[in-house]
Protein backbone atom coordinates (compact mmCIF):
# COMPACT_ATOMS: atom_id res chain seq x y z
CA UNK A 1 0.00 0.00 0.00
CA UNK A 2 1.19 3.31 -1.11
CA UNK A 3 1.93 6.07 2.21
CA UNK A 4 -1.06 9.02 2.07
CA UNK A 5 1.04 12.27 1.95
CA UNK A 6 -0.96 14.07 4.98
CA UNK A 7 -1.15 17.36 6.84
CA UNK A 8 -2.72 17.22 10.51
CA UNK A 9 -4.50 20.64 11.14
CA UNK A 10 -5.40 20.72 14.85
CA UNK A 11 -5.33 22.44 17.87
CA UNK A 12 -4.10 19.97 20.53
CA UNK A 13 -6.58 19.65 22.92
CA UNK A 14 -7.30 16.12 24.42
CA UNK A 15 -8.77 14.11 21.82
CA UNK A 16 -6.44 16.06 19.43
CA UNK A 17 -3.87 14.40 20.56
CA UNK A 18 -5.19 10.50 20.48
CA UNK A 19 -5.01 11.50 16.60
CA UNK A 20 -1.85 12.31 16.49
CA UNK A 21 -0.14 9.95 18.46
CA UNK A 22 -2.63 6.95 16.52
CA UNK A 23 -1.15 9.21 13.13
CA UNK A 24 2.35 8.83 14.90
CA UNK A 25 2.19 4.94 15.08
CA UNK A 26 1.19 4.70 11.59
CA UNK A 27 3.94 5.19 9.27
CA UNK A 28 3.80 2.79 7.09
CA UNK A 29 0.74 4.15 5.90
CA UNK A 30 0.64 7.75 7.07
CA UNK A 31 3.58 10.09 5.21
CA UNK A 32 3.56 12.86 7.81
CA UNK A 33 4.25 15.68 5.90
CA UNK A 34 3.55 18.11 8.90
CA UNK A 35 1.54 19.21 11.83
CA UNK A 36 -0.16 22.21 11.48
CA UNK A 37 -1.79 24.05 14.39
CA UNK A 38 -4.24 26.83 15.26
CA UNK A 39 -6.40 28.62 17.95
CA UNK A 40 -9.18 26.87 18.83
CA UNK A 41 -9.56 24.57 22.24
CA UNK A 42 -6.90 26.41 23.55
CA UNK A 43 -4.62 29.95 22.33
CA UNK A 44 -2.60 29.44 19.39
CA UNK A 45 0.78 29.77 21.62
CA UNK A 46 -0.84 27.31 23.42
CA UNK A 47 -2.16 24.52 20.78
CA UNK A 48 1.60 24.97 18.66
CA UNK A 49 3.76 23.87 21.70
CA UNK A 50 1.57 20.94 22.40
CA UNK A 51 2.40 19.52 19.24
CA UNK A 52 5.70 19.92 19.83
CA UNK A 53 5.15 18.06 22.96
CA UNK A 54 2.84 15.21 21.40
CA UNK A 55 5.37 14.68 18.64
CA UNK A 56 8.39 14.28 21.40
CA UNK A 57 6.49 11.97 23.52
CA UNK A 58 6.07 9.90 20.58
CA UNK A 59 9.81 10.16 19.05
CA UNK A 60 8.63 11.96 16.02
CA UNK A 61 10.19 15.54 15.90
CA UNK A 62 10.81 14.71 12.18
CA UNK A 63 7.50 15.85 11.76
CA UNK A 64 7.40 19.75 11.34
CA UNK A 65 4.84 21.67 13.56
CA UNK A 66 3.98 24.78 11.57
CA UNK A 67 1.96 27.42 13.95
CA UNK A 68 -0.99 29.15 12.38
CA UNK A 69 -3.55 31.85 13.00
CA UNK A 70 -4.49 33.44 16.29
CA UNK A 71 -7.70 33.33 15.73
CA UNK A 72 -11.10 32.84 13.59
CA UNK A 73 -11.79 34.68 10.14
CA UNK A 74 -14.49 36.98 11.31
CA UNK A 75 -16.20 36.09 14.84
CA UNK A 76 -14.49 36.98 17.71
CA UNK A 77 -12.42 33.77 19.29
CA UNK A 78 -14.21 30.72 21.44
CA UNK A 79 -11.90 28.54 23.36
CA UNK A 80 -12.77 24.96 25.20
CA UNK A 81 -10.56 25.07 27.98
CA UNK A 82 -13.40 23.76 30.45
CA UNK A 83 -13.47 20.21 28.39
CA UNK A 84 -9.31 20.29 27.58
CA UNK A 85 -7.87 21.42 30.66
CA UNK A 86 -6.11 25.11 31.22
CA UNK A 87 -2.51 23.98 28.76
CA UNK A 88 -5.35 21.74 26.37
CA UNK A 89 -3.96 18.70 27.44
CA UNK A 90 -5.88 17.60 30.25
CA UNK A 91 -3.14 17.03 33.49
CA UNK A 92 -0.65 16.06 31.75
CA UNK A 93 2.70 17.18 32.72
CA UNK A 94 3.94 19.60 30.37
CA UNK A 95 7.63 20.06 29.36
CA UNK A 96 9.65 22.25 27.33
CA UNK A 97 9.62 20.96 23.81
CA UNK A 98 13.32 20.28 22.68
CA UNK A 99 12.48 21.45 19.28
CA UNK A 100 10.93 25.07 17.91
CA UNK A 101 8.14 25.47 15.24
CA UNK A 102 9.31 25.05 12.09
CA UNK A 103 9.62 28.45 10.14
CA UNK A 104 6.49 30.32 8.35
CA UNK A 105 2.66 30.04 9.16
CA UNK A 106 0.83 27.27 8.71
CA UNK A 107 -1.67 28.27 5.90
CA UNK A 108 1.91 29.31 3.87
CA UNK A 109 2.87 25.83 4.57
CA UNK A 110 0.24 24.06 3.65
CA UNK A 111 -0.12 26.18 0.30
CA UNK A 112 3.82 24.96 -0.09
CA UNK A 113 3.07 21.11 0.77
CA UNK A 114 0.23 20.97 -1.57
CA UNK A 115 1.64 22.78 -4.42
CA UNK A 116 5.03 20.84 -4.23
CA UNK A 117 3.58 17.21 -5.33
CA UNK A 118 1.09 16.08 -7.96
CA UNK A 119 -2.44 17.29 -8.00
CA UNK A 120 -4.69 15.26 -5.80
CA UNK A 121 -1.31 13.43 -3.39
CA UNK A 122 -2.28 15.88 -0.35
CA UNK A 123 -4.71 14.44 2.24
CA UNK A 124 -5.54 17.00 4.82
CA UNK A 125 -7.15 15.65 8.46
CA UNK A 126 -8.66 18.96 9.80
CA UNK A 127 -9.46 18.44 13.20
CA UNK A 128 -9.82 22.09 14.94
CA UNK A 129 -11.43 25.13 13.54
CA UNK A 130 -11.00 25.41 9.67
CA UNK A 131 -9.20 28.76 9.92
CA UNK A 132 -5.64 27.70 8.86
CA UNK A 133 -7.06 25.93 5.72
CA UNK A 134 -9.86 28.39 4.56
CA UNK A 135 -6.37 31.14 4.66
CA UNK A 136 -4.61 29.01 2.62
CA UNK A 137 -7.62 28.79 0.38
CA UNK A 138 -7.41 32.45 0.29
CA UNK A 139 -4.00 32.72 -0.32
CA UNK A 140 -3.21 30.31 -3.23
CA UNK A 141 -6.55 29.13 -5.23
CA UNK A 142 -4.69 26.90 -6.99
CA UNK A 143 -4.58 24.45 -3.76
CA UNK A 144 -8.43 23.73 -4.45
CA UNK A 145 -8.62 21.64 -6.96
CA UNK A 146 -4.90 20.38 -6.43
CA UNK A 147 -6.36 19.28 -2.49
CA UNK A 148 -7.04 14.88 -2.68
CA UNK A 149 -9.14 15.38 -0.11
CA UNK A 150 -9.76 16.67 3.50
CA UNK A 151 -10.91 14.20 6.04
CA UNK A 152 -12.33 16.84 9.02
CA UNK A 153 -14.69 16.06 12.70
CA UNK A 154 -16.91 18.70 12.87
CA UNK A 155 -20.51 19.40 12.15
CA UNK A 156 -23.72 18.02 13.78
CA UNK A 157 -27.18 16.76 12.48
CA UNK A 158 -29.63 14.19 14.27
CA UNK A 159 -27.31 14.41 17.61
CA UNK A 160 -27.42 18.14 17.80
CA UNK A 161 -25.21 20.48 19.00
CA UNK A 162 -21.81 20.19 22.00
CA UNK A 163 -21.76 24.34 22.13
CA UNK A 164 -24.96 25.33 21.21
CA UNK A 165 -28.43 23.56 20.09
CA UNK A 166 -27.35 22.82 16.77
CA UNK A 167 -23.94 23.33 16.50
CA UNK A 168 -20.60 21.27 16.99
CA UNK A 169 -17.01 23.03 18.51
CA UNK A 170 -15.46 23.28 15.31
CA UNK A 171 -17.33 24.62 13.38
CA UNK A 172 -19.07 27.11 15.80
CA UNK A 173 -15.39 28.30 16.69
CA UNK A 174 -14.63 29.50 12.77
CA UNK A 175 -17.84 28.96 11.01
CA UNK A 176 -16.76 31.59 8.06
CA UNK A 177 -13.52 29.18 7.37
CA UNK A 178 -15.73 25.92 7.65
CA UNK A 179 -18.54 27.62 5.14
CA UNK A 180 -15.48 28.84 2.82
CA UNK A 181 -13.94 25.13 3.20
CA UNK A 182 -16.58 22.78 3.16
CA UNK A 183 -18.00 25.14 0.38
CA UNK A 184 -14.99 24.92 -1.86
CA UNK A 185 -15.65 21.71 -4.01
CA UNK A 186 -12.73 19.70 -2.28
CA UNK A 187 -13.88 16.31 -1.44
CA UNK A 188 -14.59 16.57 2.05
CA UNK A 189 -15.67 13.94 4.72
CA UNK A 190 -17.17 15.31 7.32
CA UNK A 191 -17.00 13.24 10.74
CA UNK A 192 -19.18 15.08 13.10
CA UNK A 193 -21.28 14.83 16.33
CA UNK A 194 -23.39 11.46 14.76
CA UNK A 195 -20.23 9.69 14.22
CA UNK A 196 -17.70 10.43 16.77
CA UNK A 197 -20.55 10.21 19.58
CA UNK A 198 -20.46 6.25 18.84
CA UNK A 199 -16.83 5.89 19.73
CA UNK A 200 -16.67 6.41 23.44
CA UNK A 201 -13.89 5.70 25.91
CA UNK A 202 -14.87 3.21 28.32
CA UNK A 203 -13.31 2.05 31.57
CA UNK A 204 -12.30 -1.15 29.69
CA UNK A 205 -11.03 0.35 26.67
CA UNK A 206 -9.01 3.14 28.86
CA UNK A 207 -7.48 0.57 30.75
CA UNK A 208 -6.57 -1.55 27.64
CA UNK A 209 -4.87 1.08 26.28
CA UNK A 210 -2.75 1.84 30.02
CA UNK A 211 -1.60 -1.61 29.53
CA UNK A 212 0.52 -0.79 26.59
CA UNK A 213 2.62 1.01 29.00
CA UNK A 214 4.49 3.08 25.85
CA UNK A 215 4.70 7.22 26.52
CA UNK A 216 1.93 7.73 23.81
CA UNK A 217 -0.04 5.00 25.51
CA UNK A 218 0.50 6.02 28.86
CA UNK A 219 -0.07 9.75 28.13
CA UNK A 220 -3.62 8.81 25.94
CA UNK A 221 -4.88 6.75 28.98
CA UNK A 222 -3.94 9.93 31.39
CA UNK A 223 -6.07 12.37 29.13
CA UNK A 224 -8.68 10.10 28.43
CA UNK A 225 -8.99 9.90 32.59
CA UNK A 226 -9.13 13.50 32.66
CA UNK A 227 -12.08 13.34 29.77
CA UNK A 228 -13.92 10.46 31.80
CA UNK A 229 -14.09 13.50 34.71
CA UNK A 230 -14.74 16.25 33.05
CA UNK A 231 -17.52 15.37 30.70
CA UNK A 232 -19.11 13.63 34.04
CA UNK A 233 -19.06 17.05 35.41
CA UNK A 234 -20.23 18.94 32.59
CA UNK A 235 -22.36 16.79 30.44
CA UNK A 236 -23.18 13.66 32.67
CA UNK A 237 -21.78 11.09 30.59
CA UNK A 238 -19.63 8.46 31.81
CA UNK A 239 -17.70 7.52 28.65
CA UNK A 240 -16.99 10.69 26.56
CA UNK A 241 -16.63 10.40 22.83
CA UNK A 242 -13.20 10.57 21.35
CA UNK A 243 -13.43 12.91 18.57
CA UNK A 244 -10.42 13.63 16.50
CA UNK A 245 -8.78 10.35 15.75
CA UNK A 246 -12.24 9.08 14.03
CA UNK A 247 -10.55 11.01 11.17
CA UNK A 248 -7.28 9.22 11.54
CA UNK A 249 -9.21 6.00 11.70
CA UNK A 250 -11.19 7.23 8.88
CA UNK A 251 -7.57 7.43 6.84
CA UNK A 252 -6.45 3.71 7.70
CA UNK A 253 -9.36 1.74 8.03
CA UNK A 254 -12.56 3.56 5.99
CA UNK A 255 -14.01 0.36 5.87
CA UNK A 256 -14.98 1.16 9.47
CA UNK A 257 -16.94 3.71 8.55
CA UNK A 258 -20.32 4.17 6.68
CA UNK A 259 -20.61 7.47 5.10
CA UNK A 260 -23.60 9.31 2.73
CA UNK A 261 -23.51 11.86 -0.40
CA UNK A 262 -24.89 15.16 0.97
CA UNK A 263 -24.62 18.70 0.65
CA UNK A 264 -23.80 20.70 3.71
CA UNK A 265 -24.16 24.38 4.03
CA UNK A 266 -22.76 26.13 7.64
CA UNK A 267 -25.24 29.30 8.77
CA UNK A 268 -23.98 32.45 10.10
CA UNK A 269 -26.70 34.28 10.20
CA UNK A 270 -27.95 34.26 13.30
CA UNK A 271 -26.20 34.38 16.42
CA UNK A 272 -28.76 31.21 17.71
CA UNK A 273 -27.55 28.82 15.20
CA UNK A 274 -24.54 29.84 14.41
CA UNK A 275 -22.11 27.40 13.29
CA UNK A 276 -25.09 24.63 12.40
CA UNK A 277 -24.26 22.63 9.87
CA UNK A 278 -27.24 22.40 7.36
CA UNK A 279 -26.61 18.43 6.15
CA UNK A 280 -29.27 18.06 3.36
CA UNK A 281 -29.38 14.53 1.56
CA UNK A 282 -32.05 15.10 -1.20
CA UNK A 283 -29.73 15.62 -3.92
CA UNK A 284 -30.82 15.69 -7.41
CA UNK A 285 -27.30 13.75 -8.59
CA UNK A 286 -25.70 12.01 -5.59
CA UNK A 287 -22.08 11.25 -7.83
CA UNK A 288 -22.08 15.41 -8.13
CA UNK A 289 -21.88 15.61 -4.32
CA UNK A 290 -18.47 16.74 -2.89
CA UNK A 291 -19.38 16.01 0.64
CA UNK A 292 -19.70 12.51 2.65
CA UNK A 293 -21.01 12.51 6.02
CA UNK A 294 -20.42 10.05 8.74
CA UNK A 295 -23.50 8.32 9.78
CA UNK A 296 -21.68 4.95 11.41
CA UNK A 297 -18.92 3.97 12.91
CA UNK A 298 -18.01 0.56 14.19
CA UNK A 299 -16.58 1.90 16.97
CA UNK A 300 -14.89 -1.38 18.26
CA UNK A 301 -13.25 -1.59 15.31
CA UNK A 302 -11.95 1.95 15.83
CA UNK A 303 -10.37 0.77 19.35
CA UNK A 304 -9.14 -2.43 18.45
CA UNK A 305 -7.10 -0.23 15.50
CA UNK A 306 -5.89 1.98 18.14
CA UNK A 307 -4.41 -0.56 19.73
CA UNK A 308 -3.11 -2.17 17.30
CA UNK A 309 -1.21 1.07 16.17
CA UNK A 310 0.08 1.99 19.73
CA UNK A 311 1.21 -1.40 20.72
CA UNK A 312 5.21 -1.37 20.99
C1 LIG B 1 -14.25 18.95 18.64
O1 LIG B 1 -14.15 20.09 19.48
C2 LIG B 1 -12.92 20.10 20.14
O2 LIG B 1 -13.09 20.55 21.45
C3 LIG B 1 -12.38 18.70 20.04
O3 LIG B 1 -10.97 18.70 20.04
C4 LIG B 1 -12.94 18.20 18.74
O4 LIG B 1 -12.09 18.55 17.66
C5 LIG B 1 -15.45 18.14 19.07
O5 LIG B 1 -16.62 18.89 18.95
CA1 LIG C 1 -9.80 19.30 18.04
Amino acid sequence: MSRIPLIIDCDPGVDDAVALFLAFAAPDALDLLAITTVAGNVSADQTARNARILRQIAGREDVPVYAGAQGPLVREPVEAGHFHGETGLGDLALFEPGEPVAPGHAAQAIVRLVMARPAGAVTLAVIGPMTNVALAMALEPAIVPRLGRIVAMGGARREGGNVTASSEYNIHADPHAAGKVIGSGVPVVLLGLDATHQVRATQARIAAIRALATPPALAIAQLLDFSVRVEKVLVGWDAPPVHDPCTIAYLLAPELFVTRPARVGIETASPLTLGHTAVEFRLEDLSAATVHWATEIDHEGVFALLLRRLAP
